[in-house]
């Protein structure tokens, strides 16, 4: 029987968290126009509405991305020659296990590295795949953003940031976070990168603002972790969840309109703000990449592409990348 062992280590603690929230708070609802960063959308309810968003018929980019998974891993697996499989931002890591199976075939995988911020999802998604799979786990409970030094090393680490989670940094924050990567990198290791790409607006906002109202739903939860983390009294009743596509700055971005003249008192901050009738909190951006940016944003980092997959398709992009 192959032994494994599940390690949790948590690099965000829950003090540092909730001093982060209070100020990324207080800053982006006295700001104008008013934001919050999407990290907060992800607690235990948020993890579940996103899970329910991959399903949602509107939402293609996680069914695009296990398509190109599942054609192309086992070249990925074998042009990585990794024995570590890190990710960043890993969630359930559904997808993931198509990349664990090519990595385990090619006969090297020893070690998964899932790094989330949301605790919950992670360990439960660490536990099923140490059991599964019968190799180390190292689960780090952390935030991508500023966590990436306390990733373990050795070995040959393939880094996955799945999802287009990439797009909902904002330019200077992405081009930031590939540097901090880029120099995490060592010679042998390497980064899959998922991006969705530019496509027609249609598809593009149904996809932030399906049928259902699962995301407007997840859009809205953000408010709730704001009354219960810091007492805030907002009726999520009195938003609507607005998606626009930004052609200028090729985005998503998702917003909270407030459908009447309100005051919302933040407690624990001891803030009272207002929001007059059609005003908006802008809650994310998701942005979508043409194939050459991915690659000058990789280059800017000094990260060589050494494969894409998805090009001929056009509709999502994974592309494997090695220190330059
Ligand atoms: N990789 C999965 C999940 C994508 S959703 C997929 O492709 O389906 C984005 C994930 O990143 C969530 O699990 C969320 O909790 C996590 N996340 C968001 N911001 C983060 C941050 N700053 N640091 C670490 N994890 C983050
Ligand atoms: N990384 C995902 C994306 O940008 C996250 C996401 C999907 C998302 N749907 C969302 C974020 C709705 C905010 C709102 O596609």
């Amino acid at each position: 029987m192959p032994t494994s062992a599940l390690t949790v280590e948590v690099a965000l603690d829950p003090y540092t968290f909730r001093a982060q929230l209070v100020a990324d708070a207080r800053a982006g609802l006295t700001a104008q126009p008013k934001t919050l960063p999407p990290v907060w959308f992800y607690d235990e309810r948020g993890s579940q509405l996103f899970d329910e968003i991959t399903r949602l018929q509107e939402y293609y980019p996680t069914r695009a991305e296990r398509r190109l998974l599942e054609r192309h891993a086992g070249e990925i697996a074998a042009l990585s020659g990794a024995d570590t499989l890190v990710e960043l931002g890993s969630g359930t890591s559904e997808k993931t296990r198509v990349l664990l199976d090519a990595l385990a075939a090619a006969g090297a995988l020893a070690r998964y590295v899932p790094l989330d911020v949301s605790i919950e999802v992670l360990t439960a998604a660490a536990e099923d795949i140490a059991r599964a799979y019968g190799i180390d786990v190292h689960a780090l409970v952390g935030d991508f953003t500023q966590h990436l030094d306390r990733l373990p090393g050795g070995g040959r680490r393939l880094v996955a940031f799945l999802g287009s989670t990439i797009g909902n940094l904002a330019p200077v924050a992405r081009a930031r976070f590939l540097r901090a990567l880029g120099d995490q990198l060592g010679p042998g290791d390497g980064l899959l990168l998922g991006t969705d790409l530019v496509k027609d607006r249609a598809r593009l906002v149904a996809a932030y603002d399906d049928a259902a109202g699962v995301t407007a739903e997840f859009n809205r939860n953000v408010l709730l972790v704001l009354n219960r983390e810091l007492g805030a009294d907002f009726d999520v009743e009195d938003f609507a969840h607005h998606a626009l596509w930004s052609e200028e700055q090729r985005w998503i971005e998702m917003r909270l309109r407030a459908l009447r003249p309100l005051s919302v008192r933040v407690e624990q901050l001891d803030l009272d703000i207002t929001f007059a009738e059609g005003e908006e909190l802008r809650t994310e951006t998701s942005a979508k990449f043409t194939v050459d940016q991915v690659h000058d944003e990789l280059a800017a980092a000094r990260l060589a592409v050494t494969a894409t997959f998805g090009v001929d398709e056009g509709e999502y992009l994974l592309t494997l990348a090695a220190p330059a």
